[in-house]
């Protein structure tokens, strides 16, 4: 089956370097091997292995009826929204690690590709390499999700974790972080809380089934945090997380980003370096951890080519992760207690 990969960067390269490294075990769980037929970028990739399915105009993709799986590894919205919905539109499955892109438009994009019947999935957009928009939407159904609460930030996680273990400053760990490729772009979307606040508002669309929007989420990052404010909890035996939290109660749906102190009795305490950990916790199922790899090149272009394996798998079948656009009015977290 041949595919494409829109934007060559660090999860689009890890796309095609996993689908080279397990080429035979992504052919057998597909039923046939996925083949990467065009590489959508503005730049030229001299001596890369995918240097010769470089093209520049989107076009040549969308009219290719021999694509049927699309990669989207852009990030933002402009131009990946256009380029999304033309591909959906011309009939191809799309799966994507954008959480911009999901947060801002995911009811719309998997209304099309439901009329479409055809996928649209974005499991590399929460959690890097964790599973966990697939188990929310296809294994804990039978449950009300009172809450989901997690480190969903690899950057802050990794910056956190050293400040708090090695005493090292701020902007130290920030431009480590970056040299080690987990910060975006613009380390202001991890800084600030604006990745974790895209990322739980997923989430919170997913389980409570309509669309939540991130503007109106309470969102404070890390920026405010010094070594001395982690060592000071240290010596309370606590640690710093940067969390995103959804919660229902009482009928009314909060979410929230925010720095918290925990201790060392949380699930979430021993989450350290770029790992995230999202705790999820249902009425009849009670507390459920996913644990991972939550940011990085190759564990999130795994959940890329998972995702490409199921729209393989399931061609005839729209793979139903959605909510609808109808926006979810927030209830004023500073009113909810636990
Ligand atoms: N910058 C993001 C993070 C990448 O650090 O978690 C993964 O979404």
């Amino acid at each position: 089956m041949k595919t494409a990969i829109l934007g060559y960067g660090n999860i689009g390269s890890g796309v095609a370097q996993v689908l080279r490294m397990n080429a035979d075990c992504v052919a057998r769980r597909a039923g046939e091997p996925l083949e990467v037929k065009y590489v959508l970028d503005l730049r030229e990739f001299p001596g890369d292995p995918m240097e010769k399915y470089v093209v520049h105009d989107l076009d040549i993709i969308v009219k290719d009826p021999e694509v049927k799986i699309v990669v989207e590894t852009m990030g933002g919205t402009k131009p990946a929204y256009d380029f999304v919905k033309a591909c959906l539109k011309a009939g191809k499955h799309v799966a994507t690690s954008n959480k911009e892109l999901v947060a801002k438009h995911g009811a719309e994009l998997m209304q099309i590709a439901e009329e479409k019947h055809i996928n649209f999935l974005f499991e590399a957009s929460v959690g890097g390499g964790i599973p966990i928009i697939r188990p929310l939407n296809e294994c804990i159904t039978a449950d009300e999700i009172d809450e989901i609460t997690g480190i969903l930030n690899g950057t802050t996680n990794f910056m956190l974790t050293e400040m708090a273990q090695e005493g090292m400053p701020y902007e130290e760990v920030l431009k480590q972080a970056q040299e080690l490729g987990y910060a975006e772009r613009n380390p202001e979307a991890d800084v600030e809380g604006h990745d974790a606040c895209r990322k739980i508002s997923i989430l919170a669309s997913l389980v409570y089934g309509r669309q939540v929007d991130s503007e109106e989420v309470y969102t404070e990052g890390i920026t405010e945090l010094s070594d001395r404010d982690m060592a000071y909890a240290a010596a309370m035996g606590r640690t710093v997380k940067l969390l995103g939290t959804a919660r229902k109660k009482n009928g009314e749906v909060y979410v929230m980003v925010s720095p918290v102190m925990i201790g060392q009795d949380h699930p979430l305490y021993s989450v350290n370096g770029v790992l995230n950990g999202i705790l999820v916790n249902g009425g009849v199922i009670g507390d459920l951890m996913f644990y991972g790899a939550g940011a990085g090149k190759l564990p999130t272009a795994s959940a890329v080519v998972a995702d490409m394996v199921d729209a393989a798998r399931n061609q005839q079948v729209t793979v139903m992760q959605r909510w609808s656009a109808e926006k979810l009015e927030l209830g004023d977290w500073k009113k909810t207690e636990k």
